[in-house]
């Protein structure tokens, strides 16, 4: 059964292991075009973060303890890595918008 929250201004800022620093500041030491093909702003695609994190498979089994697996999206749209793991700012779990954790 799924229960929902009212608003997602409740939705708890959980960090993915970063406490203090964003994703950018974690990966440093890898470069700017790590991320950005470009090396400076352009779009970051899920391709970029695959190649060093495995396959989508290989996240929705690291998260699987999760009750809503935020890796295994049934919902179109809700599969952008850059969504909840932002580069420059804090990390944001969308599920929690409308669903309890
Ligand atoms: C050049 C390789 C590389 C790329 C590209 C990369 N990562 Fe990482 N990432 C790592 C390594 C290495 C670590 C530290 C070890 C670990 O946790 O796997 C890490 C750590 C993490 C962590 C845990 C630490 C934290 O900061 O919360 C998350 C989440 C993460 N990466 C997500 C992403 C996302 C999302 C992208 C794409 C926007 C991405 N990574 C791109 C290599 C990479
Ligand atoms: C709906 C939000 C959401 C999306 C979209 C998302 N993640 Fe995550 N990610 C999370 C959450 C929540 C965690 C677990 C955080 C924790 O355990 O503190 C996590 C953890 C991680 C970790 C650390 C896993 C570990 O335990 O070593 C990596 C790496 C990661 N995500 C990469 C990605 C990549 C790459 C994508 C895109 C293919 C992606 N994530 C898409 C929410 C998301
Ligand atoms: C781990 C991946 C990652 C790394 C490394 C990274 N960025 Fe980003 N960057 C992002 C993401 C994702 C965004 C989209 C906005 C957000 O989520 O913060 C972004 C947004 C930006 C933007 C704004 C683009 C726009 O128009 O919205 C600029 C500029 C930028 N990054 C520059 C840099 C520079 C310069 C570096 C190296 C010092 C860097 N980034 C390293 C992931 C990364
Ligand atoms: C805008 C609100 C909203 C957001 C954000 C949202 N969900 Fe949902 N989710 C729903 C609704 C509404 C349902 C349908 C509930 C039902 O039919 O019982 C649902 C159903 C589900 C189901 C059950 C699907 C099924 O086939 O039974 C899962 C699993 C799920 N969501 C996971 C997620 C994950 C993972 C995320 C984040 C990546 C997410 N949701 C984000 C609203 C949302």
């Amino acid at each position: 059964m799924l229960i929902f929250r009212v608003s997602a201004q409740e939705a708890d800022a959980t960090s993915a292991a970063s406490v203090g620093q964003f994703l950018a500041d974690n990966h440093g030491e890898f470069g700017c075009a790590s991320c950005h093909a470009d090396g400076e702003g352009s779009e970051v695609e899920n391709g970029s973060c695959l190649e060093c994190h495995g396959s989508q498979d290989t996240l929705k089994e690291k998260t699987l303890h999760m009750q809503i697996n935020p890796h295994d999206a049934p919902h179109f749209g809700m599969d952008s890595c850059t969504m909840c793991h932002h580069g420059h700012s804090e990390f944001e779990n969308v599920c929690l918008g409308c669903h309890l954790e």
